[in-house]
Protein backbone atom coordinates (compact mmCIF):
# COMPACT_ATOMS: atom_id res chain seq x y z
CA UNK A 1 0.00 0.00 0.00
CA UNK A 2 1.10 3.66 -0.53
CA UNK A 3 3.96 4.10 0.77
CA UNK A 4 3.89 5.61 4.93
CA UNK A 5 7.52 8.17 4.36
CA UNK A 6 6.20 9.57 1.27
CA UNK A 7 2.71 10.52 3.05
CA UNK A 8 4.38 12.70 6.10
CA UNK A 9 6.14 13.85 3.11
CA UNK A 10 2.78 15.12 1.47
CA UNK A 11 1.94 16.21 4.50
CA UNK A 12 4.65 18.41 4.84
CA UNK A 13 4.90 19.78 1.73
CA UNK A 14 1.16 20.60 1.90
CA UNK A 15 1.97 23.54 3.11
CA UNK A 16 3.70 25.18 0.71
CA UNK A 17 2.62 23.60 -2.20
CA UNK A 18 0.26 26.31 -3.50
CA UNK A 19 2.92 28.77 -3.39
CA UNK A 20 5.69 26.66 -4.89
CA UNK A 21 2.99 26.18 -7.63
CA UNK A 22 4.20 26.20 -11.46
CA UNK A 23 1.67 28.33 -13.15
CA UNK A 24 2.73 28.28 -16.63
CA UNK A 25 2.46 23.99 -16.24
CA UNK A 26 -1.04 24.27 -14.25
CA UNK A 27 -2.64 26.60 -16.71
CA UNK A 28 -1.35 24.62 -19.46
CA UNK A 29 -2.41 21.73 -17.84
CA UNK A 30 -6.02 22.70 -17.56
CA UNK A 31 -6.28 23.53 -21.29
CA UNK A 32 -5.17 19.83 -21.98
CA UNK A 33 -7.60 18.45 -19.72
CA UNK A 34 -10.38 21.27 -21.07
CA UNK A 35 -9.66 20.02 -24.69
CA UNK A 36 -9.71 15.74 -23.72
CA UNK A 37 -13.38 16.81 -21.82
CA UNK A 38 -14.95 18.66 -25.13
CA UNK A 39 -17.75 17.08 -25.79
CA UNK A 40 -18.20 15.00 -22.63
CA UNK A 41 -20.64 15.10 -19.69
CA UNK A 42 -20.49 12.92 -16.52
CA UNK A 43 -18.34 12.86 -13.59
CA UNK A 44 -14.16 13.44 -13.47
CA UNK A 45 -12.38 12.09 -10.73
CA UNK A 46 -8.73 13.62 -9.50
CA UNK A 47 -6.19 11.03 -8.13
CA UNK A 48 -3.90 12.37 -5.86
CA UNK A 49 -5.92 16.08 -5.65
CA UNK A 50 -3.55 17.67 -3.57
CA UNK A 51 -4.77 21.05 -2.26
CA UNK A 52 -7.59 20.47 -4.94
CA UNK A 53 -6.65 23.74 -7.10
CA UNK A 54 -7.26 22.00 -10.62
CA UNK A 55 -10.54 20.78 -9.28
CA UNK A 56 -11.41 23.86 -8.61
CA UNK A 57 -10.37 25.94 -11.31
CA UNK A 58 -12.33 23.28 -13.40
CA UNK A 59 -15.83 22.86 -11.61
CA UNK A 60 -15.13 27.06 -11.86
CA UNK A 61 -15.47 25.98 -15.59
CA UNK A 62 -18.65 24.04 -14.90
CA UNK A 63 -17.26 20.43 -14.57
CA UNK A 64 -18.45 18.26 -12.20
CA UNK A 65 -15.45 16.84 -10.90
CA UNK A 66 -14.36 15.57 -6.88
CA UNK A 67 -10.57 14.24 -5.71
CA UNK A 68 -9.18 11.73 -2.95
CA UNK A 69 -6.00 12.04 -1.50
CA UNK A 70 -4.30 9.75 1.06
CA UNK A 71 -2.48 13.15 2.60
CA UNK A 72 -4.90 14.06 5.46
CA UNK A 73 -3.07 17.73 5.15
CA UNK A 74 -3.36 17.75 1.15
CA UNK A 75 -7.28 16.33 2.55
CA UNK A 76 -8.02 19.28 4.83
CA UNK A 77 -6.63 22.23 2.60
CA UNK A 78 -8.48 20.43 -0.75
CA UNK A 79 -11.91 20.99 1.25
CA UNK A 80 -11.14 24.72 2.38
CA UNK A 81 -9.91 25.50 -1.08
CA UNK A 82 -13.37 23.48 -2.76
CA UNK A 83 -15.77 24.88 0.44
CA UNK A 84 -17.85 26.99 -2.11
CA UNK A 85 -18.87 23.99 -4.05
CA UNK A 86 -20.72 22.44 -1.41
CA UNK A 87 -19.98 19.19 1.23
CA UNK A 88 -16.15 19.41 1.13
CA UNK A 89 -16.44 15.98 2.84
CA UNK A 90 -18.02 14.66 -0.47
CA UNK A 91 -16.44 16.27 -2.68
CA UNK A 92 -12.77 15.43 -1.22
CA UNK A 93 -12.25 11.66 -0.10
CA UNK A 94 -9.44 11.04 1.94
CA UNK A 95 -8.04 7.29 1.24
CA UNK A 96 -5.21 5.38 -0.22
CA UNK A 97 -6.14 5.45 -4.32
CA UNK A 98 -4.24 1.56 -3.90
CA UNK A 99 -6.89 0.38 -1.63
CA UNK A 100 -10.39 2.61 -2.58
CA UNK A 101 -10.87 5.71 -4.76
CA UNK A 102 -13.92 6.40 -1.76
CA UNK A 103 -16.98 7.16 -4.50
CA UNK A 104 -19.51 5.10 -5.11
CA UNK A 105 -20.64 6.37 -8.51
CA UNK A 106 -18.89 6.25 -11.93
CA UNK A 107 -16.46 8.13 -13.54
CA UNK A 108 -16.80 9.48 -17.15
CA UNK A 109 -13.17 10.89 -16.69
CA UNK A 110 -10.32 10.08 -14.05
CA UNK A 111 -7.25 12.03 -14.01
CA UNK A 112 -3.67 11.23 -12.22
CA UNK A 113 -1.44 14.42 -12.25
CA UNK A 114 1.99 14.12 -10.82
CA UNK A 115 1.01 11.48 -8.91
CA UNK A 116 1.33 7.98 -11.03
CA UNK A 117 5.35 8.22 -10.31
CA UNK A 118 4.73 8.21 -6.62
CA UNK A 119 2.35 4.91 -6.25
CA UNK A 120 4.54 1.76 -5.30
CA UNK A 121 1.63 -0.32 -6.62
CA UNK A 122 0.37 1.18 -9.43
CA UNK A 123 -1.58 -1.77 -11.03
CA UNK A 124 -4.07 -1.50 -8.00
CA UNK A 125 -4.74 1.99 -8.90
CA UNK A 126 -5.51 0.85 -12.18
CA UNK A 127 -7.81 -1.45 -11.47
CA UNK A 128 -9.83 0.30 -8.96
CA UNK A 129 -9.99 3.19 -11.60
CA UNK A 130 -11.12 0.70 -14.43
CA UNK A 131 -13.77 -0.56 -12.04
CA UNK A 132 -15.06 3.14 -10.84
CA UNK A 133 -15.07 4.16 -15.19
CA UNK A 134 -17.91 4.28 -17.36
CA UNK A 135 -17.42 2.30 -20.65
CA UNK A 136 -15.25 4.42 -22.98
CA UNK A 137 -14.28 6.88 -20.26
CA UNK A 138 -11.00 8.78 -19.81
CA UNK A 139 -7.97 7.92 -18.20
CA UNK A 140 -5.23 10.10 -17.89
CA UNK A 141 -2.23 10.05 -16.68
CA UNK A 142 0.43 13.08 -16.61
CA UNK A 143 3.55 12.14 -15.51
CA UNK A 144 7.46 12.82 -16.08
CA UNK A 145 8.97 11.97 -19.17
CA UNK A 146 10.96 9.21 -18.36
CA UNK A 147 14.15 10.24 -19.82
CA UNK A 148 14.01 13.17 -17.37
CA UNK A 149 12.97 11.40 -14.55
CA UNK A 150 17.15 10.42 -13.09
CA UNK A 151 17.49 14.54 -14.46
CA UNK A 152 15.17 16.20 -11.99
CA UNK A 153 15.99 13.09 -9.13
CA UNK A 154 20.08 14.52 -9.60
CA UNK A 155 18.29 18.55 -9.59
CA UNK A 156 16.35 17.74 -6.27
CA UNK A 157 19.54 15.95 -4.87
CA UNK A 158 22.27 18.61 -6.08
CA UNK A 159 19.60 21.07 -4.47
CA UNK A 160 18.81 23.11 -7.79
CA UNK A 161 15.19 22.09 -7.82
CA UNK A 162 13.48 22.02 -4.54
CA UNK A 163 13.59 18.62 -3.15
CA UNK A 164 10.23 16.60 -3.32
CA UNK A 165 9.69 14.71 0.13
CA UNK A 166 9.31 11.73 -2.19
CA UNK A 167 11.06 8.90 -3.68
CA UNK A 168 10.27 8.57 -7.18
CA UNK A 169 9.10 4.72 -7.88
CA UNK A 170 9.02 6.02 -11.68
CA UNK A 171 9.32 3.15 -14.42
CA UNK A 172 8.36 3.12 -17.54
CA UNK A 173 7.80 -0.35 -17.74
CA UNK A 174 4.35 0.91 -15.99
CA UNK A 175 2.79 2.22 -18.93
CA UNK A 176 3.11 -1.31 -20.86
CA UNK A 177 1.22 -3.02 -18.28
CA UNK A 178 -1.48 -0.58 -18.25
CA UNK A 179 -2.19 -0.75 -21.74
CA UNK A 180 -1.62 -4.75 -21.55
CA UNK A 181 -3.60 -6.11 -19.18
CA UNK A 182 -5.79 -3.42 -18.08
CA UNK A 183 -8.76 -3.29 -20.41
CA UNK A 184 -7.44 0.42 -21.32
CA UNK A 185 -6.47 1.31 -24.60
CA UNK A 186 -3.75 4.12 -25.48
CA UNK A 187 -5.51 6.55 -27.53
CA UNK A 188 -3.09 9.66 -26.95
CA UNK A 189 0.12 10.16 -26.44
CA UNK A 190 1.12 14.05 -25.73
CA UNK A 191 4.52 15.77 -25.08
CA UNK A 192 4.09 18.92 -22.66
CA UNK A 193 5.90 21.31 -20.79
CA UNK A 194 8.79 21.40 -23.23
CA UNK A 195 8.90 17.34 -23.12
CA UNK A 196 9.30 17.29 -19.55
CA UNK A 197 5.97 15.37 -19.07
CA UNK A 198 4.40 12.91 -20.77
CA UNK A 199 0.58 12.96 -21.27
CA UNK A 200 -0.92 9.66 -21.56
CA UNK A 201 -4.98 9.29 -22.42
CA UNK A 202 -6.40 5.66 -22.33
CA UNK A 203 -10.13 4.71 -23.07
CA UNK A 204 -11.42 1.76 -21.16
CA UNK A 205 -12.60 -0.17 -24.19
CA UNK A 206 -14.52 -2.88 -22.37
CA UNK A 207 -15.89 -4.67 -19.54
CA UNK A 208 -13.66 -7.11 -18.15
CA UNK A 209 -10.80 -7.70 -15.29
C1 LIG B 1 2.82 15.97 -6.42
S1 LIG B 1 1.27 16.00 -5.61
C2 LIG B 1 0.16 16.43 -6.95
C3 LIG B 1 -1.12 17.06 -6.44
C4 LIG B 1 -2.10 17.48 -7.53
N1 LIG B 1 -2.37 16.40 -8.43
C5 LIG B 1 -1.56 18.66 -8.30
O1 LIG B 1 -1.00 18.44 -9.38
O2 LIG B 1 -1.69 19.78 -7.81
C6 LIG B 1 0.92 14.27 -5.43
C7 LIG B 1 -0.29 14.01 -4.56
O3 LIG B 1 -0.61 12.63 -4.65
C8 LIG B 1 -1.00 12.16 -3.38
N2 LIG B 1 -0.80 10.70 -3.36
C9 LIG B 1 0.36 10.02 -3.53
N3 LIG B 1 0.14 8.69 -3.45
C10 LIG B 1 -1.19 8.52 -3.23
C11 LIG B 1 -2.02 7.40 -3.02
N4 LIG B 1 -1.53 6.16 -3.01
N5 LIG B 1 -3.35 7.60 -2.82
C12 LIG B 1 -3.87 8.87 -2.80
N6 LIG B 1 -3.13 9.98 -2.96
C13 LIG B 1 -1.80 9.81 -3.18
C14 LIG B 1 -0.11 12.94 -2.43
O4 LIG B 1 -0.62 12.99 -1.13
C15 LIG B 1 -0.06 14.31 -3.09
O5 LIG B 1 -1.09 15.15 -2.64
Amino acid sequence: MGNEKLKKGFDLESETYDKDRNQTYFTENVRVLEDLLEGRSGKILEVGCGTGMYIKELRTRGHDMVGVDYSKEMCALARMNLSEFGDPTELIKHRDAEESLGFDVFFNMIVIMDCWEFFPNPDRVIKNAYNAMETDGLLVIITVNPWFAPAIVLCEYLKIKKNRPAFHYYNSFRHRTINLVSGFSLVKHIKSHWGMKYIYVFRKEREHF
